[in-house]
């Protein structure tokens, strides 16, 4: 197993215990997964080699609490949770402890604030008036801030405001303040009404959720007109579209979706988790130069061996909460998704920013979900469905076996993509050389092998075109030809509707959602901010961000190398 300095790095800073070498640490990851197949009267031996053979590959990684956490005591393994905010002081309280222990234990959260009675409301005990969501989201990024130090790393929060709360302003122009919430992700909760409102340029009505009453009316498009503002300004909020990730509620009998996870790839219900895992593609090439195509026979087998993988974490986690356990158990859901797509079409010889690699997008999906269903339909009639499988969509449609509620997930990879040496889930590359700025703000700094051998297989590669590409990060400026620029063209090249098109290929065939950021270069404007975000929307994406380079001080992303 060859590992990147990067990747090393990282290991020893948070992955490995003391005296663990990354192979000791994909062997502890597969035993204890594996060790769930003994229950259903399996051979746990085989299946640890199997899992270990996909890891230490770097083919398929699990999300970084499995990496971090297996083989411990209590040992919790998923990234995502989704936690209930009631609308009561003790209920409030109560979340934020649960937080807490998750953070602990290396999972992000995500809430809906929307069920919180707005500020200046009444409260009924003391006769006095609500702070309002805003105030307790502020106590919850400290509580984040400071239980992040012990943490197995830094805790993440999404926070979902519906957009007919009555606090949406002061929730779209929260992070206007510099050094605020930097523990959360913040998301507008939009609804189809609202969008219909915006269109018509009608007015839209705030509603207190304590009693349901109008307490202002607004024109949708002052609102919406704020939203792109704040957005195009640093990257915040993020639209999550409520409505049609309802409509796709696999179980909608269990409750409705009120907000995703940190990185809002995963809507769940109140109190769900959710395991992610993700397959490198830059390993699923076979051929050499003009006939190198995707293996899709090699795909489908490691999307067999890691939904496996998946629903044996389930059985296997140590969940920080009763609630926890209850709930994901009674839908079993995994997240498998994709990491090295920008890098296959290097591979592929095919530039982002073509119809062909939005069609092999939407294709890889398809595969992924298909196989990964079947697998899961196999795992529910040898071991049983899902619990909550016949109140679930799949019992209506006529399935007779479903193990896992969703199967599919696009997560952001922005750690194990790093660990594989491939660019993150579905994202072009950001720079082809790039800095970045890692845990507590050291710097590490990379060129782009697959870049670098794309542009020697082509008999392009000379010191000074290598030295030019790790100074710029990018081939947009240098005499090569036309096609080369665009196989190699970095994200804030590849127009904007061109990500979109990405997002939603992706989304079309993944059961939960899809991480993606759509970059923009610094001189883009408000509407081109305003046409991503109707885009996303009319062609079925379940959330969309924005960032606008050089928007924020401080980026995690840079180009070329800094010395
Ligand atoms: O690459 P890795 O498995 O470390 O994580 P990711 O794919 O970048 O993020 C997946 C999910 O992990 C996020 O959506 C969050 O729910 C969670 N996460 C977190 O809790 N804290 C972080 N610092 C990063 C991610």
């Amino acid at each position: 197993m060859t590992l990147t300095p990067e990747a090393e790095t990282v290991l020893k800073a948070r992955y490995l215990r003391e005296n663990e070498t990354p192979d000791d640490m994909f062997w502890r990851v597969a035993n204890h997964v594996a060790s769930a197949e003994t229950s259903y009267g399996h051979d746990a031996v085989s299946a640890a080699r199997e899992y270990y053979e996909i890891m230490s590959g770097m083919i398929f990684l699990p999300n970084s609490p499995t990496l971090i956490n297996a083989g411990k005591l209590k040992a919790q393994l998923a990234a995502c949770f989704v936690l209930p905010v009631e609308d009561s002081l003790a209920g409030i309280f109560e979340t934020l402890k649960h937080t807490a222990l998750i953070h602990q234990s290396g999972g992000g959260t995500g809430f809906s604030f929307s069920r919180l009675r707005p500020q200046g409301d009444k409260v009924g005990i003391t006769g006095g008036v609500s702070s309002g969501p805003l105030s307790f989201m502020h106590i919850y990024d400290m509580a984040t801030q400071v239980v992040k130090q012990g943490a197995a790393r830094r805790g993440a929060n999404m926070a979902v405001l519906r957009v007919d709360h009555p606090d949406i302003v002061s929730f779209i122009t929260a992070k206007q303040r510099p050094d605020v919430l930097n523990n959360f992700n913040l998301s507008v909760g939009i609804s189809d009404v609202f969008m219909e409102a915006v269109k018509n340029q009608g007015d839209f009505d705030l509603i207190n959720p304590r009693n349901g009453k109008t307490s202002k009316t607004m024109p949708a498009k002052e609102i919406f007109d704020l939203l792109v503002k704040m957005a195009w300004e640093n990257g915040e909020p993020g639209l999550f579209f409520l409505d049609t990730v309802n409509k796709a509620n696999p179980t909608p009998g269990l409750g409705v979706f009120e907000s995703p996870n940190p990185c809002s790839e995963q809507p769940l219900l109140p109190y769900e988790s959710c395991v992610l895992g993700s397959i490198n593609l830059t390993k699923m090439v076979t051929g050499n130069g003009r006939d190198r195509r995707l293996d899709r026979g090699k795909l489908a087998r490691v999307v067999r061996t890691a939904v496996r993988f998946l629903d044996n974490v389930i059985d296997v986690n140590c969940y920080p909460l009763p609630e926890v356990a209850a709930a994901t158990r009674l839908t079993r859901k995994i997240g498998l998704g994709i990491m090295g797509l920008a890098e296959l079409f290097i591979l592929l010889d095919m530039p982002y920013a073509s119809q062909q690699a939005v069609d092999l997008t939407a294709d890889i999906m398809k595969l992924v979900t298909a196989e990964a269903r079947a697998v899961s339909a196999e795992l529910g009639c040898q071991r049983g469905n899902f619990p909550a499988f016949t109140d679930s969509i799949y019992a209506q449609q006529g399935y007779s076996h479903m193990r896992n509620a969703t199967v599919t997930t696009i997560a952001p990879t922005g750690t194990i993509s790093m660990i594989a040496n491939c660019s993150s889930g579905i994202e072009p590359l950001f720079g082809l050389a790039m800095t970045r700025r890692v845990l507590d703000g050291r710097l590490i700094t990379s060129i782009n092998q697959v870049a670098v051998d794309y542009l020697k297989n082509q008999g392009l590669l000379n010191q000074e075109i290598y030295d030019q590409v790790a100074a710029s990060g990018s081939v947009a400026n240098m005499a090569l030809p036309d096609k080369v620029k665009k196989v190699l063209a970095t994200a804030h090249e590849i127009e904007p509707a061109w990500h979109v098109a990405h997002l939603a290929a992706a989304q079309k065939y993944t059961d939960n959602g899809v991480s993606k950021t759509v970059n923009l270069p610094k001189d883009a404007v408000p509407q081109d901010v305003a046409d991503v975000f109707w885009s996303a929307y009319s062609k079925g994406c379940k959330g969309v961000t924005v960032y606008r380079d050089t928007s924020r001080d401080q980026q995690v992303l840079t180009h070329g190398i800094s010395s």
